[in-house]
Order: structure tokens, then C-alpha cells, then sequence
């Protein structure tokens, strides 16, 4: 009540983009407010990545556009490299660097002074538990740690705007309760859009959610809302799951 409405910090228009025969993205259009956590869902195929490749400019659309704080996103453009920070899908370390040489190198690539990226990866190192192997080379950790690595990647510059694509993919219990908690933790500074197929995962943590299939958009709101929905509609108990389900079908994508 009597709250300032949130300023857009991101807004994809009509985005579009096909690979051959395949339309991946298919004028799809969201946008997410300051310190939002936005959940992106969508079965196998849906589209989810290849939104947040052309959200980060890593991919040039075939149509539509996105801004980001007001400014037009191209391929490679700065206010990506200034203001955002991506942990994509596919882990990505360096296997022969450190935990702590990645993760300085990657903080003075977005130009941190060397001490206060070494102090911002060490908090960091510490927080995600993996202070015992800073100085251990990225080949020498587990699947999960790996993960974890790369969501401290993404983070270390500090970017106001946070693009997880499904960061808790093959984490433990603990380390997903502790993700979940650093994104609410972050959300009160930034704005954070990830995709998950974790419903609770979603449930938990998000402020909104898109549910995508074949690169559309097929319902965007709170998951509450979403529940009441599909409470209204009788389709099922009533989880987010239900309503996925009910929206996008049982049939797996090829
Ligand atoms: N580089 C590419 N070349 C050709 N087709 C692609 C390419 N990248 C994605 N696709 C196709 O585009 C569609 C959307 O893929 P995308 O990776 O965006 O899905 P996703 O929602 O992230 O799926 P998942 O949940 O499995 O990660 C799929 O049909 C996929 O095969
Ligand atoms: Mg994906």
C-alpha cells in the first residue's frame, strides 16, 4: 500500500529468434522490475536459454529487442558487461585456474582493482563453502562445487542484475538451500532472473514467474496466483507443478 511502483530494469519486446526450421523464441515479451526474482520455466526445448543468450546479447535476435536499464542490449554490448553478471547453463571454468585465480581475473576483466576483487572472491569462496579450495584448480572439484564456482563467477563484479540459468542443476540439498537463500538474500540489491525445472525451487523463491513452451509465453504472475488458478480451473491439487503440467503437458520434447 502507498508503495512507488518498482522501475523496469529489464524488458524484452516480441524477441524472436530461430534456429533452421526450429522457432526457439517466438515473440516473446517479459519484463522484470528492480529487485525482482523472476522465475523462467519451460519444459525441455521450451526456449529458456535461448531467451537468456538474447537477454545478454550473447545471440542477435531475429526480431524484437531488449533493453536494460533503458538501454538497447546488442551482442557484446557494455551495459551487459557493466551491470550484468550470467551463470549459464553449461558450467564454464577455467580447469587449470584456482577457485581464486578464476575468480580475480574474472573480477578485474570487469575492472575491479586486484585487491578488492581477491577480497570480494575470497567472501565470496566462503559463502558458496568453498574456502577450503581456493587454491585448488577448478578440474580438482566436484560437479556441484563446480556449479558453485560458476555462480560466484557470475557474481563477482557485483552486477546489478543477475541471469542464473538453472543454477541449482545438480546440487545437493545444502547447497540449494543456500542458493535459494543468497538469491533472496541479493533481491533486496538486485534483480535476478533464473530458470529452473525446480517447481518448488520456483515456488520459494520467485516473485513472479513465466511459464514458456515453444518459445511462447503461456501465463506470467506470482505463483500464488498460478495456484489459485489452476485451483479454479480443477486442475489438480493445485502446485505450481499441477499448473505446469496442465499447461504444457505430459508428452516429453524431442
Ligand atoms: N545453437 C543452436 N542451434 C540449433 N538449435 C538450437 C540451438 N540452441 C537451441 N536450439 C534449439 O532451440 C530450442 C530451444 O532451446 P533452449 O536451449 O533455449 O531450450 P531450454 O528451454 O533452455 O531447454 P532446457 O530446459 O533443456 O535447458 C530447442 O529446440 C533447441 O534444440
Ligand atoms: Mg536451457
Amino acid at each position: 500500500m502507498g508503495a512507488q511502483p518498482r522501475r523496469t530494469v529489464l524488458e524484452a519486446s516480441d524477441l524472436r529468434k530461430r534456429f533452421g526450421d526450429i522457432m526457439a523464441v517466438d515473440g516473446l515479451s517479459v519484463s522484470v522490475a528492480e529487485g525482482e526474482v523472476f522465475g523462467l520455466l519451460g519444459p525441455n526445448g521450451a526456449g529458456k536459454s535461448t531467451t537468456i543468450n538474447l537477454i545478454c546479447g550473447l545471440l542477435a535476435a531475429d526480431g524484437g529487442e531488449v533493453r536494460l536499464f533503458g538501454e538497447k542490449v546488442t551482442p557484446g554490448a557494455e551495459v551487459v558487461k557493466r551491470r550484468v553478471g550470467v551463470c549459464p547453463q553449461d558450467i564454464v571454468v577455467w580447469p587449470k585456474l584456482t577457485c581464486l585465480e578464476q575468480l580475480v581475473f574474472t573480477g578485474e576483466m570487469y575492472g575491479m582493482r586486484a585487491a578488492a576483487a581477491r577480497r570480494r572472491s575470497d567472501a565470496l569462496l566462503a559463502e558458496l563453502g568453498l574456502a577450503e579450495k581456493r587454491k585448488k584448480p577448478a578440474a580438482m572439484l566436484s560437479g556441484g562445487m563446480k556449479r558453485r564456482l560458476n555462480f560466484a563467477l557470475a557474481l563477482v563484479h557485483d552486477p546489478d542484475v543477475v541471469i542464473l540459468d538453472e543454477p541449482e542443476a545438480g546440487l545437493d540439498p545444502q547447497s540449494r538451500v543456500m542458493v535459494r537463500e543468497y538469491i533472496r538474500a541479493m533481491a533486496a540489491r538486485k534483480t535476478v532472473l533464473f530458470t529452473t525445472h525446480n517447481m518448488d525451487e520456483a515456488e520459494r523463491v520467485c516473485d513472479r514467474v513465466a511459464i514458456i513452451d515453444r518459445g511462447k509465453l503461456l501465463i506470467l504472475d506470482t505463483p500464488d496466483n498460478l495456484k489459485r488458478t489452476a485451483g479454479r480451473k480443477g486442475e489438480g491439487g493445485g502446485t505450481l507443478e499441477d499448473v505446469f503440467i496442465a499447461l504444457t503437458g505430459r508428452r516429453l520434447r524431442e
